[in-house]
């Protein structure tokens, strides 16, 4: 027992779990890149869903993948592939859906929470005809909050945090706080990680 109380062969026992749980969502995030277009040091903590015709995904080192997140990337028949681009030392949360027609593109140290979606392609046209995919950026040091939807033709900028719910149609500036349906830039703001 050390001297706050706890004991030391349960804290090394703890930690020896948390190493090997570490290791293992490692295993699994390296073993989930053999379907991306290039290896990296993913974390992955669950299954993911991969839907890649015609299209390329590259994840950087460091990223998390948290379970049930769904990658689709699907480019148009005969035209140029589509990409789905995530940096290094992101985290993509549980659920969160990222739809690729051209070209999604999210930067390093991006926090996306659980339930986003994150629409560079919407499947149909509204009045039947094809629809024309767009592009998505998403900047470094983003945070966008739970249960949010980015539309296509949207930029945030470095450092912005999107508030929870938030429907984004129009791009938000760097370093702004954007809430609402349609989202509003409310505030200016640090980045969450304060870089
Ligand atoms: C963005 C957030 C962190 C608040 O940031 P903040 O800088 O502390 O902002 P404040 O609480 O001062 O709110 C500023 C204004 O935005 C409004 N606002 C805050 N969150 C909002 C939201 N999700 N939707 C709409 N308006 C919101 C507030 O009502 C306030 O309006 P007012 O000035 O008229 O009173 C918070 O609202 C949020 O979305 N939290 C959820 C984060 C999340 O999804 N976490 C999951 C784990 S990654």
């Amino acid at each position: 027992v050390n001297d706050q109380g706890r004991s030391t062969s349960g804290s090394a026992r703890r930690t020896l779990w948390e190493t090997l749980t570490e290791a293992l969502s490692y295993l699994r995030g390296w073993l989930t890149t053999f379907r991306f277009d290039r290896r990296a040091l993913v974390s992955s903590h669950g299954p993911t869903r991969i839907v890649k015709k015609n299209g390329r995904i590259e994840v950087g080192d460091r990223t998390r993948l948290w379970p049930h997140v769904k990658l689709s990337v699907v480019g148009p028949v005969g035209g140029p592939p589509a990409e789905l681009i995530i940096g290094h030392h992101s985290s993509i949360g549980d659920y969160t859906q990222i739809h690729s027609g051209r070209s999604v593109k999210i930067g390093n140290y991006v926090l996306v929470s659980w339930n986003v979606n994150i629409l560079g392609a919407y499947y149909h046209g509204t009045g039947g005809e094809e629809e024309q995919p767009g592009d998505v950026i998403i900047e470094d040091h983003v945070w966008i909050g739970c249960g949010v939807i980015i539309l296509k033709g949207v930029t945030i900028g470095r450092g912005s945090v999107i508030a929870a719910g938030a429907v984004v149609t129009a791009s938000v500036p760097p370093y702004s706080l954007a809430a609402g349906n349609p989202a509003r830039v409310i505030k200016e703001t640090k980045s969450w990680n304060g870089r």
